[in-house]
């Protein structure tokens, strides 16, 4: 019996009648960019995560260039990043000419709040946390630091949709939250998708002119050069769909974990426990070993597909060598990316194939 890593043709099938249904509606309607179910979905967002503003995007590597641009990120300008992320987190900060300084992770694959000031220098325009796995950074301590140098904080929320740090919910803490909705996100559309909150009125007029070729009232009086980057109303029908549901995906996640806790044997596997600072929402499960190869091989080779998030540190791919970092220059990122592995934790995982998949790590490791 094989196992998969993700299971999005499962969700499509128990959806099936209804998703043709809002399509159907949705396309009926004159707006198919922009328009009701849009706005309904910036709305339901900007409540569930409590933030006075949403805008929604077209994907979550937008959302973050929107974020970057509009703070201003420009050629010669450095934003601090963990090397350790989806290379889109990256890609950002260079396509705007800027250069990405990395700061290495803790154990728990969050960046080293400890290590941020020490890469501050007149040059640093923003601070870009990323929210990996779905479990939070320490957001208390990187406000504080951006506080203390005026530095703006852009959350990287691509995987966070709903998780939380000291009560506090992923995207609300820093000046911006950048969120995705690709198909293999807790919250997914059909498609490529996103979109990012804010509490700042400016920010949120000024990057709804952004999206939007930089049209403020009028099509024919463009003050800014912008981009095209808007949602598709039929994504925002699915999201607004799948919104319904996201708070069980979740629960059921976390259910899902709480299962590979009680049958996987710790001793021989290293996973970071949740801390009751956080509430995370597990868009991916990541153990660590040392003996990651032999495992994923073996776990495949009885049908149980794994991942893993990700293999090649940003800083050591071969579009990072104008940067001109080493190998060693991230110590444990380069350690983990040897160790870490992504198990299953989709919601339309049984009980049973969790217990299949901790039994046959186990007696990997006997
Ligand atoms: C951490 C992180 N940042 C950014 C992105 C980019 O989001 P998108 O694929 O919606 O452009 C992703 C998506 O996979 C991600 O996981």
């Amino acid at each position: 019996m094989r196992i998969p890593y993700v299971n999005l043709k499962q969700q499509y099938l128990i959806e099936r009648k209804k998703i043709i249904k809002i399509i159907d509606k949705t396309l009926q309607k004159d707006s198919w960019v922009g328009g009701d179910e849009v706005r309904k979905f910036e709305k339901k967002i900007s409540e569930i995560c409590k933030t006075n503003y949403c805008i929604s995007l077209n994907s979550g590597t937008d959302a973050l260039t929107l974020a970057l641009h509009l703070l201003g990120v420009r050629k010669g300008d450095e934003v601090i990043t963990p090397p350790n992320s989806f290379i889109a987190s990256t890609a950002v900060i260079v396509h705007l000419g800027a250069k990405p300084v990395f700061v290495d992770v803790k154990e728990d694959q969050s960046i080293d709040e400890d290590k941020i000031e020490e890469k501050i220098t007149k040059k640093t325009k923003a601070i870009m946390p990323v929210h990996l796995t779905g479990r939070m950074c320490a957001m208390d301590k990187i406000i504080k630091i951006s506080k203390k140098y005026k530095i703006p904080v852009i959350e990287d929320c691509a995987q966070s949709i709903l998780s939380s740090y000291k009560g506090k919910m992923s995207g609300s803490w820093g000046d911006v939250g950048c969120f995705s909705a690709h198909p293999l996100k807790n919250l997914n559309a059909m498609g490529d998708a996103g979109y990012l909150v804010t509490n700042n009125y400016y920010i949120y007029k000024k990057i709804k002119t952004l999206r939007t070729h930089g049209m403020e009232e009028s099509r024919n009086n463009v003050k800014v050069f912008g981009y095209v980057s808007r949602m598709d109303n039929i994504q925002a029908a699915v999201l607004n769909y799948r919104l319904l549901n996201l708070k069980k995906i979740i629960q059921k996640r976390r259910e899902n974990v709480n299962l590979y806790l009680k049958y996987l044997d710790l001793k021989k596997i290293y996973f970071p426990l949740e801390t009751t600072d956080e509430f995370n929402t597990y868009h991916t499960f990541v153990i660590q070993t040392a003996q990651r190869d032999g495992l994923k091989k073996y776990l495949k080779k009885i049908g149980i597909e794994t991942a893993i998030h990700y293999p090649i540190p940003i800083h050591l791919q071969s579009a990072s060598k104008f940067l001109n970092y080493k190998k060693g220059s991230f110590p444990k990122t380069e350690l983990q990316a040897k160790r870490i592995l992504t198990l299953p934790i989709h919601q339309y995982l049984k009980k049973k194939d969790i217990i299949k998949i901790c039994k046959s790590i186990n007696k990997f490791f006997k």
